[in-house]
């Protein structure tokens, strides 16, 4: 008989166990909801897909989908801003002062693009040209490696920081930019 008591006291305590447990989950549960939940916020902003996300539009530019990219926009400077800075700062510099290091060396410098003292002319096409070409004899090689597109943002870039701006035609530019590849 003692031994059925026993037994039967065991299971009423495994049972108590498990009704505090569950109590003690219901409480916390309850405090969670209560205090640390924020709650549903009916205020939340619902997005229009249509309308133009300007942050997420960056993060995704990318060149090869832009039809005209001899036409200037703020995204394309600032992708030829990420172009310039990891094919031309070398030599050019970081803000393109011509101060690169490693075009400290050389015979003739690299341009100063903030001044713009240019040898083949101010302005898109002439500069298109440059990177499709060098120029003979320095160290200013040819980019036509790159991407078009790419090349056209760096265009666009040097044009938006130098203070000797071109005067070309925007006519002029999309008849160019037909025959340029
Ligand atoms: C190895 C060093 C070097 C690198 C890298 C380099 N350049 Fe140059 N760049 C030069 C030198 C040197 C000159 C000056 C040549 C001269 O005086 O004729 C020059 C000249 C220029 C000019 C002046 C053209 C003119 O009409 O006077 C432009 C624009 C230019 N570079 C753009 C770029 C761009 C954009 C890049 C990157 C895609 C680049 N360069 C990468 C060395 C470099």
């Amino acid at each position: 008989m003692s031994d059925q008591h026993d037994h039967s006291d065991h299971h009423n305590r495994g049972g108590l166990f498990a009704f505090m447990f569950s109590m003690v989950f219901v409480f916390a549960f309850f405090f969670y909801l209560v205090a640390i939940h924020k709650g549903v916020d009916l205020d939340e902003k619902v997005v229009d897909p249509r309308a133009p996300v300007a942050e997420g539009a960056k993060l995704a530019f990318n060149v090869d989908q832009i039809q005209e990219p001899w036409v200037v926009s703020e995204e394309m400077i600032a992708h030829g801003q990420k172009v310039y800075a990891s094919n031309c700062a070398l030599c050019h510099g970081a803000e393109g002062k011509g101060d690169g290091s490693a075009g400290q060396g050389l015979n003739p410098k690299p341009r100063n693009l903030i001044e713009g003292s240019w040898t083949q002319g101010a302005g898109l096409i002439a500069r298109f040209k440059v990177l499709q070409n060098g120029i003979a004899g320095t160290s200013m090689a040819s980019f036509s490696h790159l991407k078009s597109g790419d090349r056209w943002a760096m265009v666009h870039f040097i044009e938006s920081i130098t203070q000797n701006k071109g005067k070309d035609d925007p006519a002029a530019i999309a008849e160019f930019a037909k025959t340029a590849k």
